[in-house]
């Protein structure tokens, strides 16, 4: 079950933008991360959600997406994501938020996958630009967006070439191809 719900869980970056996310999805999946691992179990993370046109057009353009993808600007008008949840670390609970940002976000993406939702962890941001334009506070830090909604693109899970190369690439027929390294390259011990 967990097996396949990882590998269900890939980054997805087209959507189809007619299928909604409500509200109570996204809060579903911020109580995922609520009950998640956090170091000192501080829980510093707080969560900014948005699944309404007018809020998704104001994060959007503050987003960079599949850097290795040159030619692809990211997804167009019609398929764009349907739904973001931002991460924020609360400055006024600790400095430094070490991997709870991660772990929060796995656990809300797994949790989309297992509604058969889908997304992407996004931490090429426009930082700055994206506080100004949802008025965040300077307490809170921006760590991770994540875009969500429902997947409108294949994507294939690849075995690392002989060159080594990791990364992934867009064929002919937009199918996304990601390439792994194999277990026995990675446990060395
Ligand atoms: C911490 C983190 C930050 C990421 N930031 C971005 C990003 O800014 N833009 C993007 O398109 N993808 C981003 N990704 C997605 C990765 O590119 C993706 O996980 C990787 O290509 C492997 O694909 P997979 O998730 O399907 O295994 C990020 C992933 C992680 C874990």
């Amino acid at each position: 079950m967990i097996r396949d719900l990882i590998l269900r869980n890939r980054s997805y970056r087209r959507f189809y933008k007619e299928v909604d996310i409500k509200l109570e999805t996204l809060r579903e999946l911020v109580d995922l991360a609520r009950l998640s691992a956090s170091a000192r179990n501080a829980q510093p993370l707080k969560y900014i959600l948005s699944c309404e046109h007018q809020g998704n057009s104001m994060i959007f353009p503050h987003l960079a997406w599949a850097g290795y993808l040159t030619d692809w600007p990211g997804p167009c008008d019609g398929e764009r994501p349907s739904a973001y949840i931002i991460i924020l670390g609360d400055k006024e609970i600790e400095q430094s938020f070490g991997c709870d940002h991660g772990i929060a976000a796995q656990s809300i993406m797994l949790g989309a996958t297992e509604k058969g939702l889908g997304g992407c962890i996004i931490a090429s941001i426009e930082k700055e630009e994206l506080r100004e334009a949802l008025e965040i506070p300077p307490q809170y830090e921006i760590l991770l967006v994540l875009a969500l909604g429902k997947p409108k693109e294949t994507v294939v899970i690849e075995e690392l070439g002989s060159n080594g190369d990791i990364k992934y690439w867009r064929d002919s027929k937009g199918v996304h191809h990601v390439p792994k390294r194999s277990l026995d390259d990675i446990i060395i011990g």
